[in-house]
């Protein structure tokens, strides 16, 4: 596995690449890396004919007070799980490299980026979004590959690659779960024992709603008031949101008629974990 650095080092191997006629598939992370984002390696090395990680805690997706610093980070072990999993170029670049001091330019998704995580979270997804298009510039991916356990950062990507006519097929990859259902996150190593043990209430607490939805309840409000009360028992547990929405446009929904997703967020102690999942209306 090739290991890069320098964003124009990166720039002419996607080059060469291209003109070896590869298709270049991209899987952007954060590093600390677990079955989740290792899934997404396996989606790429599918889809594509070369795989490219890239491994940057993105401080602009972070606002003040949250977990930058503490942000975990084990780059020497990525690298071998990459190796293990035949990613062929890790791109690893220094915040420097990345955001030079006369750094000035933003791209924002507008309204899908206030919403959900948005509120809690503000410039979070104008973060996120400025560095995924740089990404993509540098990387020079034909597929590109997110995981839905961002669900909102998914929507706001491919409504960002569609809005700016960008040549990049954006491919979900569904969420990855510990054996009692909590979803793989590189925060879950925030949580304490105690935490960790009530953590399960997200996933528990969307079952729930999936299960009112094949009794025959469609109104969202007595959903939402139901898993409201369900993740209140967890003492240790703090909801930020419970939404139900349009899967393609994050609209709530009064009333559920064909498709809906549920999104929450929940503060477990210090951590504040997110889920989601598709419900299935019989
Ligand atoms: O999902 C993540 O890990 C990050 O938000 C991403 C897409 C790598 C951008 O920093």
């Amino acid at each position: 596995m090739r290991i890069v650095t320098h964003v124009n080092e990166m720039k002419s191997i996607a080059d060469e690449y291209r003109k070896e006629g590869k298709i270049i598939a991209f899987v952007p992370t954060m590093g600390y890396l677990h079955e989740g984002h290792l899934s997404l390696v396996d989606i790429a090395k599918k889809k594509g004919d070369v795989c490219v990680v890239s491994i940057f805690v993105n401080p602009i997706q972070f606002g003040p007070g949250e977990d930058y610093d503490r942000y975990p980070r084990d780059v020497r072990r990525d690298e071998r799980l990459l190796e293990q999993r035949g990613c062929d170029t890790l791109f690893y670049p220094s915040t420097s490299e990345m955001y030079p001091e006369d750094f000035l330019t933003r791209v924002r998704v507008e309204k899908l980026s206030n919403i959900l995580c948005g509120k809690s979270r503000p410039g979070h997804f104008e973060g996120v979004t400025t560095v995924v298009l740089k990404l993509f510039n540098i990387v020079k991916p034909h597929v590109a590959v997110f995981g839905e356990k961002d669900y909102q950062q998914l929507v706001i990507i491919k409504r960002m690659v569609r809005d700016l006519n960008l040549d990049v097929e954006i491919v979900a990859g569904e969420i990855i779960r510990e054996k009692d259902g909590l979803a793989m996150s590189s925060r879950n190593v925030y949580l304490d024992p105690v935490e960790r043990e009530q953590a399960t209430c997200l996933f528990r607490s969307l079952l729930l709603a999936q299960d009112m939805v094949k009794a025959g309840i469609r109104d969202t409000k007595t959903i939402i008031e139901a898993v409201n009360d369900f993740i209140k028992n967890f003492d240790r547990a703090r909801i930020d949101y419970i939404k139900i929405v349009h899967p393609d446009t994050l609209e709530e929904l009064e009333e559920i008629h064909d498709r809906a997703r549920i999104l929450l967020a929940v503060y477990l102690g210090g951590a504040r974990l997110i889920d989601n999942m598709e419900i299935d209306v019989p």
